[in-house]
């Protein structure tokens, strides 16, 4: 990217020059300022989008035009990145500035590409965060919890008790099966409370890879390993003053739920290589498909973690446990996805929408919307008919079919496990149904041991009790 506005402060005429010719090749425009007076009186006619300076200067110093130009940028509404450029013996008057809100620091002689590589660097951290401001405006409209659709008894219930956690910070744990809204739940607490204008950050803790997990939520200094060649921002920092997200947090290793265990306690993080602890400010909203309590009972899940994240548990409802939300949800995404692809389609047929309501969505409400943009997409009437919707939607819902039926497989992917416990556990409810809760027969009619059945309705948490044969 090219064209962005670079300010140049230096008193040392040869580096002025220097930088500015550097930088000019990389095709920023250039301005260079001989002290820290010189550049304030060329900042509001410049504007900007970053700035470099010496830190050691007669008259304003590089740390004073550091706070000063930050304060002009509050007052415009929009962020200037600062790098520090520092002589070899002052790195730790710079390291101080880091904490002001330089960007970084570059010390002299520096590196030509090193330094190129941090300007970018700045440049593309502001434009992300730009980006992320106009996001946050967007989304706070959009993910009010009015916007959530379905008013079945147990999603009141639901609502109720978020309205109760809404204004507070208190941690919550979200729990339910795949695609019931878990995450549209997080948002829907971070922009209904007075953090709504911080950050929300969403980590899935499921998709880093262990090795990473520290660094990616605590960050890491410069130097911590070969490749940190400068200060990296983790996510609990990231989301200071906001919410983190910790999706999937049942899939965090052993090592990172220590280390997340004590930043929630203290409300400090220690970066990776670091010795400096730094406050944060954070809400944690967690989720999890799993049964977390299964997860402590089996020593994978820490017990103390699990009842800090637990302060209080909202648990999301299945799809097929409140069938009578199904009409507002077709309606909802006939009319959202109609919209998006431009087609005259205002309802779904009274047949079709029996389809619907049929059928038990073990990947829930993501299953329903995938379902309903498919078939807006297929559909050439101006209402939605059973032949748009897919195979496995006809008819009742047939042991097998989801073996037989074509599978749906969106862009954004599916949670196999989740959907396989969801599949796994019908075929428990309709073999004890059938066996009229005989457990021997039943393990029969599914070709399983009994133990293996008696292990599989503990997890589920479907043994009553009693786990004696017969
Ligand atoms: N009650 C609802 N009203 C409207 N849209 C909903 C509702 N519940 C879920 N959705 C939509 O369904 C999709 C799945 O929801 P979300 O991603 O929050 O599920 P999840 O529980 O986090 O799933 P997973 O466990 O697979 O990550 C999203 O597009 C979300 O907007
Ligand atoms: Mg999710």
């Amino acid at each position: 990217m090219s064209g962005e506005r670079v300010l140049i402060v230096d008193d040392e005429l040869s580096l002025r020059e220097f930088l500015s010719i550097l930088l000019e090749r990389d095709g920023y425009v250039v301005r260079a300022a001989p002290s820290g007076e010189r550049a304030l009186d060329a900042f509001d006619g410049f504007a900007p989008d970053l700035v470099i300076s010496d830190l050691n200067m007669p008259g304003i110093d590089g740390i004073e035009l550091l706070r000063q130009v930050k304060a002009r940028a509050m007052k415009a509404g929009r962020d200037v990145p600062f790098i520090l450029v520092t002589a070899y013996g002052s790195v730790a008057n710079a390291v101080a500035a880091t904490k002001e809100g330089a960007f970084d620091y570059v010390a002299k002689p520096f590196n030509n590409d090193e330094l190129r590589l941090i300007v970018r660097r700045a440049l593309a951290m502001r434009q992300l965060e730009a980006d992320n401001a106009r996001l946050r405006a967007e989304l706070g409209e959009r993910f009010q919890l009015g916007q959530f659709v379905g008013t079945s008894p147990k999603m009141q219930a639901v609502y109720a008790l978020v309205r109760r956690v809404m204004g507070t910070r208190i941690n919550c744990l979200v729990c339910g099966e795949s695609g019931t809204g878990k995450e549209l739940l997080a948002r829907a607490i971070h922009y209904g409370s007075e953090r709504a204008q911080g950050p929300f950050i969403a980590v899935n803790c499921g998709a880093i890879p262990e090795n990473l997990i520290e660094s990616e939520l605590f960050g890491y200094v410069k130097g911590a390993f070969t490749g940190a060649n400068h200060n990296k921002v983790g996510m609990f920092k990231a989301a200071a003053g906001g919410t983190l997200f910790l999706d999937e947090i049942g899939e965090m290793p052993a090592s990172a739920q220590v280390k997340v265990l004590r930043a929630i306690q203290e409300r400090k993080v220690l970066p990776v290589g670091g010795n400096v602890e730094e406050a944060v400010d954070v809400r944690i909203v967690a989720a999890t498909n799993r049964d977390l309590q299964v997860e402590v009972a089996q020593g994978r899940f820490r017990e103390d973690l699990y009842y800090r994240l637990n302060v209080v548990q909202i648990d999301m409802p299945p799809l097929r446990e409140r069938p009578e939300d199904i009409p507002a949800l077709a309606q909802h995404f006939t009319k959202k996805f109609a919209e998006e692809l431009g087609k005259p389609i205002r309802a779904a047929s009274p047949e079709c929408l029996r389809l619907l309501q049929n059928y038990p969505y073990p990947g829930n409400v993501r299953e329903l919307q995938n379902v309903i943009e498919r078939a807006v997409a297929f559909e050439l009437g101006t209402v939605l008919t059973p032949s748009s919707l897919p195979e496995r939607l006809h008819g009742s819902f047939p042991p097998m079919s989801e073996e037989r039926g074509e599978l749906d497989l969106p862009p954004g992917g599916v949670d196999l496990e989740a959907r396989i416990a969801t599949i796994e556990r019908r075929y428990l409810e309709k073999a004890l149904e059938v066996t009229a809760g005989n457990r021997t027969q039943a393990a029969k009619l599914l070709g399983i041991t009994f133990r293996s059945l008696r292990y599989r309705l503990v997890k589920f948490g479907m043994d009553a009790g009693d786990l004696s044969e017969g």
